[in-house]
Formats: C-alpha cells, structure tokens, sequence
C-alpha cells in the first residue's frame, strides 16, 4: 500500500489567522504557515507530514530554554513520539564535527529517509539541521521552525543548507528543500532586540531589490513591525516569504535571479570578515550597510536616483541599524583590504567580482563590471582609510 503524506496542512479550527505561502518547485514544492501561537498548535501541523508518529527535533542550548517544551508539549496532544538533540548555540557549532555528531545520533534514534526531522531555531540550526537531513541516508526529510526574524524571511526558506569551512563561512553544503515551515509570530518575542532589528534589515532588503511599494509600507510600518505588533510583523514576513518563494521557485539553484537574494551581501561580507563573523557586527546589521553602499554606489556611478540611495539610508539609520562606515566595528576600514576581501566573495565568477547594483529602490541587477579601480574612490570617499 502507498502512504499518502500530506504536505499542505489545513489551518486548525478556532486558530488565530495565519497565512500560507507556497514555494512552487513541482514534486519538492511546500507550504510556510505564518501567523500567532503557531508552535503550540505544531502538532496538529506536523502529524499528516509524517508517515509514522515519531520525530526528532534539532535545536540550541538557547532555544532549547526558551521553546523546546512548548514543542514537545504539541508533539505530545498529537500523539506524536519524539526525541530532542540540543546543539551548542552560537556559529561555532556549523562545523563538520557538530555535522557528524548529529549524523550519528539521527542514526541512533534510526531516523528513516520518510521521517520527518524538526529543525527548531535560527539560522545555525537551520543550516545544519538541513544539511545532516540532505546527507543521512542520501536525503531525508525535514521541515523548520525558524524562531529569529532572520531565519523567519531568509535562511529557513529555500533549500541552502551548509556548514562552514576553514577558509570560510557556508562554503560546504547542499541544496535540500525543507518539507514545511512553521513561522510564529510569538517565538520572536524573546529575541534581544538587536538580534530583531538585524533580522529586520533583511526584510527591508526585499523591498530595496524589487518591490518599491513594500519598501514604501516598511517606512510607515517598520516601527511597528520591530515592536513586534502581530498584524504588521506577519505581514512583513509574509511579504517578504512571498518574493523569496516566487524567486527561488524561478531560481532555486541560483543561476542567475536567485543572486538578487544578495543584494548588501558582497560590500556586507567585506566588513564581517575584517570585524572577524562576530558580535562586533552581525550578518543582518552587515548586510544593513552593505545595502546602503550598494545604492550609494549605483548612485555614484550615475545609475540611480541619490535620492533613492538616501531613502534607504534614512530608513535603515532610523531602525537602529548601521547606515554609515562610523557605525560598524570600530569604524575603521583599509579601502584595499576591503577590496580584497570582497574578491573573496562566493559571487565571484571568473575572477570577476560581481556586485546586487540598483537603478533605484526595488529594481536591481546583477553588475559584473565593478573593478577595484572604481571601488577605492568611492570606499575612501565613505570614510575607509586609503
Ligand atoms: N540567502 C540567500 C538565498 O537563500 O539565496
């Protein structure tokens, strides 16, 4: 007999409203449900993904305080059997070692290919989680529970899954698409809110890349959506799970549109190298001003309305979020060792570096035509040393 595994789960009665958004990628497609007290109600989400009662849940030292039990305690009302494995929290744990050692005990709890493991935290998790399921057994399924805002609109949607290597961050990996993700609105409440507002650069990211009119919602709204308010901070996530899904759906291995995804990332990842992928700056706040000097650069090379590259200057400075060199690390840049360190860029094709430009607020290109020689200027003229 063939078992018949649900993948669109129906909204259970009397729950708060929630939206769906599909990722349309054929027999992998899938569905993101966002909306309020959505991880107590998981059970009833989870149980007709699964061909058996039984999962087993990755999580962090962190997030294993905070949500685990309400989880486990869903997983229970459905009659679900289940199993949890918490994981250091932090980015040190996305190492091949932490990999084995989630391999082996996936092995142990005899994980099958058809079962269905949770992967219940930020981005780390996610990542790892999705890498070990895309690994064990040649391919197992896997669905997420993203509980930061960053995890919520980018990293738990869209099948990227990796660890980091020696010579950099997410350089081993897979793509291996989750079966289902679960965003709740209220999980977010016990993140330290620059943890939120780095979270929240990503979505005005998707605005900035090709939608003009969410940007212009995000200005009126986007103090709203840091507090946390439940209508505008679904909304947001919902928009911005929408343009990821639609883009990912057109490009789910990044030949080509995909790369929009990057838009910041290129200038961004320069200022997280130099400040060492730490606490002096966040990979949100980093991508904050890397999308500042993605405009800014397009304006200087004529490109762009300045006044574009101003707008979002404004909006991200009023979010809290770095918008000028001052602001990030300790503020002091080598313009050539930032240079080097963007021809270090996983974008990089050919040698050639290739920058996310924009002719204004939500139309962007891939520019393949950016050279060193054009970079200092304008690097010195933001305030890096010459
Ligand atoms: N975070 C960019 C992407 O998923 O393509």
């Amino acid at each position: 007999m063939t078992q018949t595994i649900n993948t669109s789960p129906a909204q259970p009665a009397g729950s708060p409203a929630s939206e769906i958004v599909r990722v349309a990628l054929g027999t992998r497609s899938y569905d993101i449900v966002i909306g309020a007290d959505l991880l107590a109600q998981a059970g009833h989400y989870i149980a007709p993904l699964l061909p058996r009662p039984k999962t087993v849940i990755i999580t962090d030292t962190n997030v294993g305080e905070t949500h685990l039990k309400t989880l486990q305690t869903a997983l229970d009302g459905a009659g679900i059997e289940h199993a949890s494995l918490l994981v250091p929290a932090g980015e040190a744990s996305k190492n091949f070692a932490q990999l084995e050692k989630i391999c082996d005990w996936l092995l142990e709890q005899k994980i099958e290919r058809e079962d269905c493991i949770i992967a219940l935290g930020g981005g780390v998790i996610g990542d790892l989680t999705g890498f070990a399921a895309a690994i064990l057994r040649r391919g197992t399924r896997f669905l997420q529970i993203p509980t930061t805002l960053l995890a919520q609109v980018d990293s738990s949607i869209g099948g990227k899954t990796a660890v980091n290597a020696s010579l950099g961050k997410n350089l081993i990996g897979a793509f291996h698409q989750p079966d289902f993700v679960l965003a709740d609105m209220d999980v977010l409440k016990t993140l330290p809110p620059r943890e939120l507002r780095a979270g929240y650069a990503e979505i005005v990211k998707y605005g900035a890349l090709g939608d003009r009119a969410f940007f212009d919602w995000l200005e009126t709204n986007g103090q709203k959506v840091m507090a946390l308010d439940t209508k505008s901070v679904a909304h947001a996530v919902a928009q911005s799970c929408r343009a990821k899904a639609a883009i990912v759906a057109r490009d789910e291995r990044e030949a080509g549109e995909r790369a929009l995804l990057n838009l910041g990332h290129t200038f961004g990842h320069a200022f997280e190298k130099l400040t060492g992928y730490g606490e002096a700056l966040l990979h949100g706040e980093a991508v904050a001003y890397g999308m500042v000097l993605a405009f800014a650069f397009s304006a200087h090379r004529g490109e762009c309305d300045p006044q574009d590259a101003t707008r979002l200057q404004a909006h991200l400075a009023a979010c809290g979020l770095p918008a000028s060199m001052a602001q990030v690390g300790n503020g002091a840049f080598d313009a050539q060792a930032l240079i080097e360190a963007m021809g270090q860029d996983k974008k990089v094709k050919a040698g050639k570096m290739r920058f996310i430009l924009a002719r204004g607020l939500g139309d962007t290109y891939i520019a393949e035509d950016v050279t060193p020689e054009a970079l200092l200027p304008f690097l010195i003229a933001q305030g890096a040393r010459a």
